[in-house]
């Protein structure tokens, strides 16, 4: 039972034939086998929904913004209506959603603008958990005097210190930047906590859910942050982030922008011409997701219940998963795993996994899956401070295994097979 504005909702569990079924690219294969994607914390596959918006776009409205004719009219509402799904999305105004090429881009646009206001002395404070998406753009602030402090975690099963985390927050925080869940290990923070934290002393506080997004509910007005960013690639949709903020901390911090751009929200924070194709995509994907919501769930009227009805039927599939998965990697002879693995606790995680297994580098793994099919990844996936504390940076990382609502259990089954063969084989060569 999922409640959303005082309405109560209620969910069956998963269709994973009808998921499938939107979702093209899940159809192709391998060397004669079919192709499994447990790449999802890199880029998630797109409904064919998805790729209908993009293409439609193209082929019927490409044109330029604030034109006074049909098809940059219709690019202006295309514009609007990817906002106000976001704005669904995150239950948030659709003027508090500001678009740009990813993450990234907006995370380093919006720590210049901070920049702008730090003097010397003042902190900044990041984890070691994180994409370095959300560590880079607040060191960079190091040269405008400020001081950036790192909360560790607990090597033992990668969560963060929240300890540590508190006793770092001081007087002279000016921001806090948490990750909602790790892309590497799928910790999920307790980012409620850290919010409070932060503004107990008057920070600010900046969250990223890239990871988070795709298996887990958005609230940023129940979860009171300052900003929150996210990409939709990672949620079924195209490549193009999305950067919350509210409303008065977007107009009282001072972008950099041409003269041209107008002072109102969110214009002042998108600059230039943004990808208005991709911006179709988003809205796309976020109706992906209210049609999950609508074919599992009853009682389901606006397109926000829609949105939490489907966060239920993803969690609840993705948890089976995730357990059937982890159970089956821990009983695997000569590996190692990164993150979560007692059950009790997977609410504190998402269906990402990191692994190493002896005798193969990450890289050796990911090809020899790659393969026969199986689509993980190897490296540090950018969480580059948690690749250097838990001491796998020099040789190759993890193997990164990623579930989505649209893997199965067979698949799952699968991988577990390939992964118990190669650990045999490492064992008697
Ligand atoms: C947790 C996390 N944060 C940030 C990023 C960076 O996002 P983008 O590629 O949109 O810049 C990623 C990308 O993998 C990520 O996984």
């Amino acid at each position: 039972m999922a409640a959303s504005a005082g309405v109560s909702l209620s969910v069956r569990k998963l269709d994973v034939e009808w998921v499938r079924r939107q979702f093209p690219s899940l159809n192709q294969e391998v060397n004669g086998r079919p192709a499994a994607f447990f790449d999802a914390p890199g880029g998630t596959q797109v409904p064919q929904q998805v790729i209908d918006a993009i293409s439609e776009y193209l082929a019927k409205w490409n044109a330029n913004s604030g034109g006074a004719f049909l098809t940059s009219q219709r690019s202006d509402i295309i514009v609007e209506q990817a906002h106000e799904a976001m704005a669904d999305f995150l239950n948030c105004a659709a003027d508090e959603v500001i678009f740009g090429a990813n993450m990234t881009t907006l995370t380093l646009a919006l720590s210049r603008a901070i920049g702008r206001d730090l003097k010397s002395g003042d902190e900044l404070l990041v984890t070691c958990l994180d994409h370095d998406a959300n560590v880079s753009p607040w060191v960079c602030l190091e040269d405008r005097g400020a001081k950036v402090r790192t909360a560790d975690i607990k090597p033992s099963d990668c969560t963060l210190d929240m300890f540590d985390l508190q006793a770092k927050i001081r007087r002279s925080t000016k921001l806090v930047a948490v990750g909602w869940a790790a892309n590497a290990v799928g910790t999920i923070n307790n980012v409620q906590e850290a919010v409070r934290l932060a503004h107990d002393v008057g920070a600010m506080t900046f969250i990223d859910a890239v990871h988070y997004a795709p298996h887990g509910l958005i609230d940023v007005k129940a979860l009171d942050t300052d900003f929150l960013a996210c990409s939709s690639y990672k949620f079924f949709g195209p490549h193009q982030g999305i950067l919350y903020g509210k409303r008065d901390q977007l107009l009282r911090l001072r972008p950099y922008k041409l003269r041209v751009c107008s002072e109102k929200l969110p214009d002042r924070w998108e600059t230039g011409t943004q990808n208005h194709e991709c911006m179709a995509g988003v809205t796309a994907a976020i109706d992906y997701i209210a049609d999950v919501g609508r074919h599992h769930g009853s009682g389901v009227t606006t397109r926000r219940e829609a949105i939490v009805a489907a966060y239920e039927v993803f969690q609840q599939y993705e948890r089976e998963l995730a357990d059937l998965l982890i159970r089956g990697l821990l009983d695997i002879p000569g590996l190692t795993f990164y993150g979560i693995t007692d059950p009790a606790k997977f609410a504190q995680r998402t269906p990402t996994v990191a692994i190493r297994l002896e005798g193969y580098t990450p890289r050796d793994l990911a090809m020899r899956l790659g393969e026969r099919g199986i689509f993980t990844w190897d490296g540090n996936y950018y969480a580059l401070n948690l690749a250097e504390r838990l001491g796998v940076q020099q040789s190759g990382g993890m193997l990164r295994i990623g579930l989505a609502h649209y893997n199965t259990a067979e698949e799952v089954h699968r991988l577990l097979a390939e992964l118990r063969s190669l650990a045999e084989t490492a064992s008697t060569t």
